[in-house]
């Protein structure tokens, strides 16, 4: 079941050269991340909290995953954290509530193991192709995503990734269904990628719509525990 993590991983970090190869080769991401949506004033403290990085190692993070691979701190489940409470300056979900079974006891767990005055930053899917990392369970709204706010204050709200990251990473994967080879997919991916990935630009536009909510492709909330 963790084999898609676990080819994440691969496809990152192995030495062999036919990765190697595919890493040359694969196109841009089709997605373009929101600038605005790191301008939060929220510094690092002495402890902070990456959940669900598969394996990427992040400065100044200790990071915990269900997978055991190498770059992981703590292998664990975010539904159930290993740590004491009240511990943490940061914490990073990135991906990861639409892979568990109950999103609202991580929300739980990140409320009780923030420091107070602590920011937790959540990002969700809202229309994504399916992916299991290693399950898929669901897709949230950006309403749906601040009702497991928890009495954490709301300190900012919007789209990681637009409109036209939607529309791109769909019609890849709709190419892909039609084909029922892998390398064969491989290969439509890697061309489309390559063709397509400048259309990503036009969701700098788009962030400033409020018609971008129609078909927003991942949200994101920064919440903040009361200082007291
Ligand atoms: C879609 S990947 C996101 C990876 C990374 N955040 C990124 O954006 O590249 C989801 C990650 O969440 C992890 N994960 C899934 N269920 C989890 C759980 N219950 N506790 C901790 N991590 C979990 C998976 O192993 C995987 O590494």
């Amino acid at each position: 079941m963790s084999g898609n993590v676990e080819n994440l991983y691969c496809q990152r970090t192995s030495p062999s050269w036919t990765s190697r190869l595919a890493r040359a080769l694969r196109p841009p991401d089709p997605l373009l991340r929101n600038p605005r949506e790191l301008e939060i004033d929220a510094p690092l403290g002495r402890w902070n909290l990456y959940i669900g990085g598969a394996g990427s190692v992040v400065d100044g993070y200790v990071s915990i995953d269900l997978v055991p691979l190498a770059g992981v701190n703590v292998a664990g489940s975010a539904e159930q954290l290993p740590f004491r409470s009240n511990l943490f300056q940061r914490v990073e979900c990135d991906a990861v509530l639409e892979h568990v079974e109950h999103p609202e006891c991580v929300m739980a767990e990140i409320t009780r193991v923030l420091a107070p005055g602590g920011f937790a930053h959540v990002v969700v899917p809202f229309c994504h192709p399916f992916h299991e990392y290693p399950r898929d369970f669901r897709r949230f709204t950006p309403d749906g995503l601040r009702q497991y706010s928890n009495g954490l204050q709301v300190i900012a709200e919007g789209w990681r990734t637009g409109p036209t990251a939607t529309l791109l990473v769909f019609v890849l994967e709709y190419v892909k269904v039609w084909l029922p080879w892998r390398p064969l997919r491989a290969v439509a991916h890697g061309a489309l990628g390559w063709l397509l990935f400048p259309f990503r630009y036009l969701d700098l536009i788009l962030f400033r719509s409020a018609r971008a909510r129609q078909i927003g492709n991942h949200c994101y909330i920064w919440l903040r525990k009361p200082a007291s």
